[in-house]
């Protein structure tokens, strides 16, 4: 039974945005939207990239001063025009860009308790090692350990995630909103998220769910909205079909997610890692890939996926090992010597990493450093960039498809498929890619699959993806990884996803 419908509690509550509507300069990002949270229920938001689910995540939070419509809440209207607005009416919420509301300088512990800083509950403003005794306390009793004395600026980005998770449990909270919150988690992870979920929904919060991902909708959703271009196209007071969803969603049904692979040949080794050690999150890691291959990295996250690729790409210092390129032994001390031998990194943390945020669509798409590199092998002119970057951004759908677009005004998914569409128009020798379809709506996810196919026709490709299923549907191969070494190494054609999440969860070694 959906719960708390029939039989009225204590704690019912009722959230309710009425026509709601935000334009941005010669967009329309949402248009007179209905929606309703109540307590102890999931409520589901889907829809492609660039629908309005964040900017219907902000209203909601006080993030935009001016938007038209009204919010309720148990019928009587509120202001929602600042986050501490949203504080105050005991809405929380987890946004897309974890890094927004995190502050990189202040350790954990710290970032934990920044309201009652901010609020000056002095109450709870306590001395760094109470502060960060009650961290570990109440982190262990959400069941969500994290480094407590770390700085927010070294964690890795699913540590973030799981910190603004807590954070946002840790606080009395009646409705909360989960903006893509498993994007950067991995399945196991992913695992403790729905039973937290469940856990608050028992607690009467409710929750406003978004993700791209659809079995996870189908998962943990009491009912579910589907907007499409700003607008409510459809309304479940259950979970549907999923074709459904994506139907509506799409305004299309659904087609095969992964290129169908002929069997073929592979070329000459191009790419060879020998005995990768970094710190303690990579040690030891030796593989090779060759022309025309596929390689596909999966395990759980923090299992040293992302470190292998920057150590390959120059972006780490290895403490030992060799990159071997072509048979011919590399020197790569920076990005910059990995990129001039044509090997490129679609980084996993885009807005840090991988974008600049002030900064047309175009120029990231061709990448200052790269315009130089290419001036100076005489290979692309002015004209020829910008040609580049419309070319790329085709193939990827950017939505909107303009190139002079400021990169920090697309959307989530948007964002992801710049990043993306940077090397694609390029010849990669080897194309490292970091979670390259994390926020990405199915439909876009098949052309990225296809791209990465056509690519690895004369590349060695190699993809990190804590999502099994997408690595054993786009690699040649695949290799997990489990606290930063290789433990398992399948043929796609032997590939089990069963098996794969053992190795990657450590049931078998
Ligand atoms: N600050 C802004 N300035 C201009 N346009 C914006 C701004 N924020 C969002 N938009 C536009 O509004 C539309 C809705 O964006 P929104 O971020 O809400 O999409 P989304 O459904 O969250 O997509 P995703 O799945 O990619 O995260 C998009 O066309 C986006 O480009
Ligand atoms: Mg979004």
């Amino acid at each position: 039974m959906g719960a708390g419908q029939t039989c009225p509690r204590f704690n019912m509550a009722v959230l309710q945005g009425k026509s709601l509507r935000k334009t941005f300069p010669g967009v329309v990002a949402l248009d007179d939207v209905d929606i309703q949270l109540s307590s102890g229920r999931v409520h589901a938001l889907v829809g492609a990239n660039g629908a309005g689910k964040s900017t219907l995540v902000k209203i909601l939070t006080g993030y935009y001063e001016h938007y038209e419509g009204q919010v309720f809440i148990d019928g009587r209207p509120v202001s929602l025009r600042s986050p501490m607005n949203a504080f105050s009416n005991g809405i929380e919420v987890v946004h897309q860009e974890v890094d927004i509301e995190l502050v990189p300088s202040l350790t954990v512990a710290e970032n934990l308790y920044l309201e009652a800083f901010a609020t000056g509950h002095s109450g709870t403003v306590v001395r760094s090692r109470q502060l960060r005794k009650k961290a570990s306390e109440d982190l262990a009793r959400i069941g969500f350990p994290l480094p407590v004395d770390a700085k927010v600026d070294e964690l890795p980005l699913h540590e973030k995630q799981r910190l603004v998770i807590a954070r946002a449990l840790l606080r009395n909270v009646k409705f909360l909103i989960l903006d893509e919150p498993t994007a950067s988690l991995s399945l196991l992870e992913a695992d403790k998220l729905f039973d937290l979920v469940e856990d608050l929904k028992n607690r009467d919060v409710g929750i406003l769910y978004i993700s791209q991902r659809l079995d996870e909708v189908a998962r943990v959703a009491d009912e579910v909205t589907v907007l499409r271009n700003g607008k409510v196209v459809a309304h479940f007071d259950f979970v549907p079909q999923l074709e459904e969803i994506v139907e509506a969603m799409l305004d299309s049904p659904q087609e095969e997610l992964f290129p169908k692979k002929e069997k073929r040949d592979f070329g000459d080794v191009v790419l060879k890692v020998e005995g990768l050690k970094w710190r303690n999150r990579v040690k030891g890691v030796d593989f090779s890939v060759r022309r025309g291959e596929i390689l596909a990295i999966t395990g759980l996250t923090g299992a040293g996926k992302t470190e292998t690729l920057k150590l390959i790409f120059g972006a780490l210092k290895p403490d030992s090992g060799e990159v071997f390129l072509e048979g011919r032994k590399l020197k790569i001390r920076e990005p910059f010597d990995a990129i001039k031998m044509g090997i490129y990194l679609t980084p996993e943390e885009r807005r840090k990493e991988g974008l600049i945020l002030d900064k047309p669509a175009r120029e990231n798409i061709s990448l200052p450093f790269l315009k130089k590199l290419s001036r100076s092998l005489g290979v692309i002119s002015k004209t020829q960039e910008v040609q580049y970057a419309k070319r790329s951004a085709e193939k990827v759908r950017l939505t909107p498809m303009d190139v002079e677009r400021q990169a920090q005004y697309f959307s989530g998914g948007n964002q992801q498929k710049i990043v993306v569409g940077r090397w694609l128009s390029g010849n990669p020798k080897v194309l490292l890619m970091d979670e390259p379809t994390q926020g990405v709506d199915i439909g876009a996810k098949r052309e990225i699959y296809q791209l990465i196919t056509e690519i690895a026709r004369n590349s060695a490709v190699v993809i990190a993806t804590s999502e099994i299923n997408e690595a054993v549907g786009i690699g040649d191969r695949i290799l997990v990884m489990r606290d930063g070494k290789v433990v398992y190494e399948v043929d796609r054609s032997e590939a089990n996803t069963q098996e794969l999440l053992s190795y990657a969860a450590g049931v078998k070694s």
